[in-house]
């Protein structure tokens, strides 16, 4: 039974590698026999994750960089699996929101794993291989004073439904919607905009999941790898929330 979560002999590469979930993901597609290519713009810190696993190595890249991916893809020859996790966010309404954060925020989001996942596509429709984006439940309900950012999560949204049916036998392509996870993501939003309430905005932010918890970047891992392996063959276009309950309601 537990052969089918595992990923030995595959070749993953990770977005985001070097902090949160994707780093998470990381550990746990290692734990799991994988080759992890940890990517990320932060390249000390992809340095520092890869040399914590075995058999995986570092790239620094801006996934922004139509260049740089270019470059980073030219270097590898074989690749299972790609996990679209860079990301950041943006507090604010449509009208407290400024053009140039508003087009920082897809280049980031949207057009980062537009470029990573077009890149790889040669590469995955040659093994039958599987793109996972993490998406948001902001890409799937509207939450407040996050304008931007629902609208880049709603384009990761409809993105993996269009590849889905794109390749429906090519390869695999699903999306997760995390609900609000205890990572550096959401420690940098305390810290730059709650810094003098940190620990009621903390307060609130559980509390806006019925669970009453935020999420672990490790929870969101066990998902993707589920997602990944050969246990989920009959998963395509699907997104999956893991939010503790918070778009039950
Ligand atoms: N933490 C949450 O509450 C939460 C909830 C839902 C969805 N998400 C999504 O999960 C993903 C990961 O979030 P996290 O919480 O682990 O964040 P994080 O800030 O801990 O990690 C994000 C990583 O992306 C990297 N990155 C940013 N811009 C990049 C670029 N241009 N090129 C390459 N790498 C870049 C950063 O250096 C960082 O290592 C994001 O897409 C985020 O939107 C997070």
């Amino acid at each position: 039974m537990a052969d089918f979560f595992r990923l030995d002999g595959k070749i993953a590469l990770i977005t985001g590698a070097a902090s949160g979930i994707g780093e998470a993901t990381a550990h746990t597609f290692s734990e799991a026999g994988a080759e992890v290519l940890v990517v990320d713009i932060d390249g000390p810190k992809a340095e520092a994750v890869a040399r914590s696993l075995p058999m995986s190595q570092a790239f620094r890249c801006d996934i922004t960089s139509e260049k740089e991916v270019e470059s980073l893809f030219a270097g590898i020859p074989r690749l299972d699996m790609v996990v679209n996790c860079a990301g950041i966010g943006l507090v604010g309404s449509i009208e407290e929101t400024g053009l140039a954060d508003f087009q920082r925020l897809f280049r980031v989001n949207v057009d980062g794993s537009f470029l990573v996942t077009r890149a790889a596509i040669p590469l995955l429709k040659k093994v039958r291989g599987s793109v996972l984006n993490i998406g948001s439940v902001a890409g799937l309900v509207g939450v407040k004073r996050r304008f931007a950012y629902c609208a880049t999560k709603g384009a990761i949204t409809a993105m993996t439904r269009q590849l889905a049916v794109e390749y429906p036998k090519e390869l695999r392509v699903n999306c997760i919607a995390p609900g609000t996870v205890d990572s550096p993501f959401v420690e940098g939003y305390l810290e730059k905009y709650h810094s003098h309430e940190k620990e009621r905005v903390r307060a609130e932010l559980n509390e806006r999941q019925p669970l009453g918890r935020l999420g672990q970047p490790e929870e969101i891992a066990k998902l993707a790898l589920y997602i990944c392996s050969p246990a989920a063959d009959f998963m395509n276009g699907s997104i999956v929330a893991i939010d503790g309950g918070w778009t039950a309601a």
